[in-house]
Parts: C-alpha cells; structure tokens; sequence
C-alpha cells in the first residue's frame, strides 16, 4: 500500500474518505474541529443530537458535508481523553481502516492526530487486512493508498514497518497445514531474510540429528514432512554484546499425535506456529528498522501427526543437551520441540532468551483468551518484558514458578516427563520443563495460546491470527 504524508487541510483533502477522531469530553482535536467548521457546525451539532457516539471505537460516517472536498467523513469515537489506553491509536486506526476496507478505495487521508503515528500506521494496515487469503470475493480490501496527517517520513516508515511485520505473522498464522509446513515455513524465512537483510541458517532433519535434537526429532518422526530449526541474525549492535533469543515455537500443526485431539480441538491447531510466526515478524521488523541491536531468533518447526513412524507413550527421549525426557503425552509436544530450541539458542551464546509458544490450554483456563501468561526464572527480566507487553498494550500476566511445580514432572524412568500430574498447573508445569533446558540464561517463557488466534474478529482487527507480541518484541529490543 502506498503511504504518504499529507499537509492538505482536512476540508481540503480531496481523496474518497477522510478519518477523524472525537473524545468523550466534547473536546475537539484539531483535524476535527476544522472539519467542524468548515461545514458551519455539523460536528458539534450531531454531538449535541447525540447522533454521533464518541464511545471508543464507534464509528460515525458522514456523507458529504457541506464545506469538506472528501465525499465521506469517518468519525472516530476514542472515548475518554483520561488515561487514553496503550494501543489507543493502534486500535482506533485499526478500526476506522477496518470499516473503510469493507469495499475498494484508492485514498484515504487520516486525520486522527494520535501519537505515537508509527503505532496508528501500523494500526490502519492491521486493520484493512482480514482473513481472505482464499476468498474469491475479499471482506477487506486494502486501500491503494493513505495519506498521514501530520507524519513525519520517518513515523511512516516505522510503522509500516511494524504493521505490515504483525501482517506477515498473521498471514503465517492463517495459511493452513497444507501449504505452512516446517520445510516450507523455513524457505519463508530465507526470503524474508534475503529481502529484509538479516542472516538465515535452516538446520534439516539430516543436520537435527547430528546436533543430536532428539526430542524435537521425535516430535515430527510421524509426518512425512520433516522437521526444521531455522537460526535468524540480526547482529547491529556492538560488536562485543551478546545477542538476545527470541525463540518461538513452530509446531505447524498439532494433531495431538497419539495423544490424538477430539476434531473440535483440532481444527485451529494450524496457529500452533504462531510463536514461531512472532519471532520471525519480530526479525523482520527489527531488521526493516535497523535498530542497533543484536538480537537472534530461532524457531523450531516440526509437524505432530499420527503414524506408524510417530513418537510413543511411554518412548523415552534424549534431549540435545542431554536430559533424558519420558513422553506421557505426545500432545506435550511443543515444550520438546522448545527443549532443543532453546538449548541450540543458549549454544548461540546468548545472554538471554524470550520465548513465544501456543504452549498450554491451561494457560487460557488460568488467564482467559485475551492475556499472555508470562513465566520466568529473573523476576527483573520478566518485568522489563511485562512493562515492553505494557506500553504497546498486549495484555500479560506473570504466573508464579515455584520449585515445588518441579516435584511434578518428575519421572520414574527418565530424568523428567513431559506432563505434570493431572492437569492442575499446566501452565507453569510446562514452564517448569522449559527451564531444565535455558542453562540458567535469564529467561522469560511467554505462553501466547489464548491471545494468538482470534475466534471473533474484534473492532480493529479480523478473526484469525492476532500477530500477537511481535510489537512487544519490538519494543523490549529498541534503545530507549
Ligand atoms: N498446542 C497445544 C496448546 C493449545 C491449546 C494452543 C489451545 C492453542 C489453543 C499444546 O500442544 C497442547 O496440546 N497442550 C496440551 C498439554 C497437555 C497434553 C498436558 C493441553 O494444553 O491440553
Ligand atoms: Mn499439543
Ligand atoms: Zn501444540
């Protein structure tokens, strides 16, 4: 989409529609009081009428109003001027640019004098680009270009940046099984990193196992698509610093394995990669913007099927950094693809690891849909990522690691297994096997299940993949 920034008054904007904001409080931001005026009043007087809602996130168009060259004025409600939220402007971009996406347009001026602008630019392609990858007639139609009220050049391209990478993690997220599988999802990255300029180094079965990643091995051996680790570098920051992970966790599919789900569980199990799709929208948006850091994202891919060839109750798994792991549930399977993913991250030679994983169901009993549950072995650290989520406003909640959850995946046959006992604390249990394999690393384990795939779409972004916490990673790594 073209994006430019425009000095043109809004009555003067002479593009199809034009987007403008209004508080709770009657109090007019400027695009809006000039709108306003130029057409003698029919702003306020529609408040006073109450027949515009200034309630966040309601949208009023006007049609043609006296004195404004656009033919279609979007009006905005943003609610209370007092705390505005984090995300305001992300989401009330996102909004406006959802409702107007609803049929083709060639230009649309936003004129919603929000900052940060880089978060509304972001906001408005999130919000124009829905679930249509196999529609022959589209929901949302992108516009073919915006014009930015009071952007600067450089806010324009940052946050085109950032939404066209949530972008990409969405549409990863979204593309089904059959056509995101771990071979296929690795050749993405080579692109990505081909175009966007970070390092990229794609580890095959043939390599997984010389490096001896058993569990991660046994968790693809039933699907007759292989299983990848892809190692991504952005190295811009001193040349002596070590390198922050980010880790994702890229199960392209969750059949359950053995562990077989019931087919209502199942069907959305192509989001079980949304972690891995974080990390690599993260990459490419930290790469796009050239931050001066040094940051390394891996993802672990593999595809949990059933098989004569798949994993076993009851098989007992070697892990790359050698603890020994029973399976008890081949449905556990994400924290051992993560278990070598994080131990190749920590040989990396980093000085500290997020990871993202759609790790638990108990995460979404224990938090709900909307929040990320945040699990940890450096409580400093875990604030630093929990106040990043905070000032992009992605919800997320810590959950406690005490080491008497370790009691639980105890085995009797093996070093550890991969489930508790019984489902009480799934969460952290799984956290709790995660952390036998960051080598004391400081560490923060983001459990995004609920939050990665929306079932509703909400009033600023479709139903789908969320790109959930590719804005958070963004925002935990730039300078400050
Ligand atoms: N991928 C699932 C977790 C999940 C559930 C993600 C719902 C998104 C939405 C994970 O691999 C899984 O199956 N976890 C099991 C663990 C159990 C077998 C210990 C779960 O949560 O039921
Ligand atoms: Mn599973
Ligand atoms: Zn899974």
């Amino acid at each position: 989409m073209n994006m430019e920034t425009t000095t043109l008054a809004p009555q003067d904007f002479d593009g199809e529609a034009i987007v403008v904001g209004i508080w709770s409080d009657g109090a007019l931001p400027p695009s809006t009081a000039a709108i306003d005026e130029a057409s003698g009043g029919m702003i306020s007087r529609l408040i006073e009428l109450q027949e515009i809602s200034t309630s966040r996130w309601d949208l009023t168009p006007l049609l043609a109003p006296v004195g404004v060259q656009a033919p279609l004025v979007l009006v905005v409600g943003l609610g209370s001027p007092e705390d505005p939220p984090a995300g305001l402007a992300k989401r009330a971009a996102g909004a406006a640019a959802k409702h107007l996406a609803s049929k083709a347009r060639k230009s649309v001026g936003f004129y919603l004098d929000l900052e940060p602008v880089a978060e509304a630019v972001a906001g408005a392609l999130i919000g124009c680009v829905g679930q249509d990858l196999f529609r022959h007639e589209p929901k949302l139609i992108p516009f073919e270009s915006i014009s930015w009220h009071g952007a600067d050049e450089a806010a324009i391209q940052e946050g085109k940046a950032l939404g066209e990478s949530i972008n990409l993690a969405r549409r990863l997220v979204n593309l089904p099984a059959g056509d995101i599988y771990p071979e296929s999802f690795a050749d993405e990255c080579v692109r990505l990193g081909n175009e966007y300029g970070f390092q990229v180094e794609v580890w095959d079965e043939t390599r997984l196992a010389e490096e001896k990643c058993g569990a991660h091995l046994a968790v693809g051996q039933g699907s007759s698509r292989p299983p990848r680790t892809v190692i991504m570098r952005h190295l811009k920051g001193d040349a002596g610093a070590a390198p922050l992970g980010l880790v994702g966790k890229g199960v392209t599919f969750d059949s359950g394995g053995l562990s077989l789900k019931p087919s209502e569980s199942m069907l959305d199990m192509k989001c079980d990669m949304s972690g891995a799709a974080a990390v690599v929208g993260a990459m490419t948006a930290i790469s796009r913007m050239d931050l001066p850091v040094n940051v390394i994202g891996l993802v672990g891919l593999a595809e949990n099927m059933v098989s004569g060839d798949s994993y076993k109750l009851g098989d007992v798994l070697t892990a790359r950094n050698g603890k020994t792991i029973e399976v008890h549930n081949t449905d556990a399977e994400g924290r051992l693809v993560l278990a070598d993913t994080l131990d190749v991250a920590v040989g990396c030679g980093v000085d500290r690891i997020v990871d993202l994983a759609t790790l638990t169901g108990a995460c979404m009993i224990a938090l709900g849909q909307g929040v990320a549950g945040l699990m940890s072995n450096d409580t400093a650290f875990c604030d630093e990522v929990q106040q990043a989520a905070d000032r992009v406003g992605e919800p997320s909640w810590p959950l406690p690691m005490f080491a008497e959850y370790e009691e639980h995946i105890k085995s009797q046959v093996a070093d550890i297994k991969n489930v508790g006992d019984g489902r009480w604390g799934g969460a952290i249990t799984a956290a709790k096997l995660l952390e036998e394999f960051v080598a004391g690393t400081p560490w923060v384990h983001i459990d995004i299940a609920g939050p990665s795939f929306l079932a509703k779409p909400k009033p600023w972004i479709d139903a789908g993949g969320s790109g959930c916490f590719v804005q958070t990673l963004v925002e935990l790594v730039r300078p400050r």
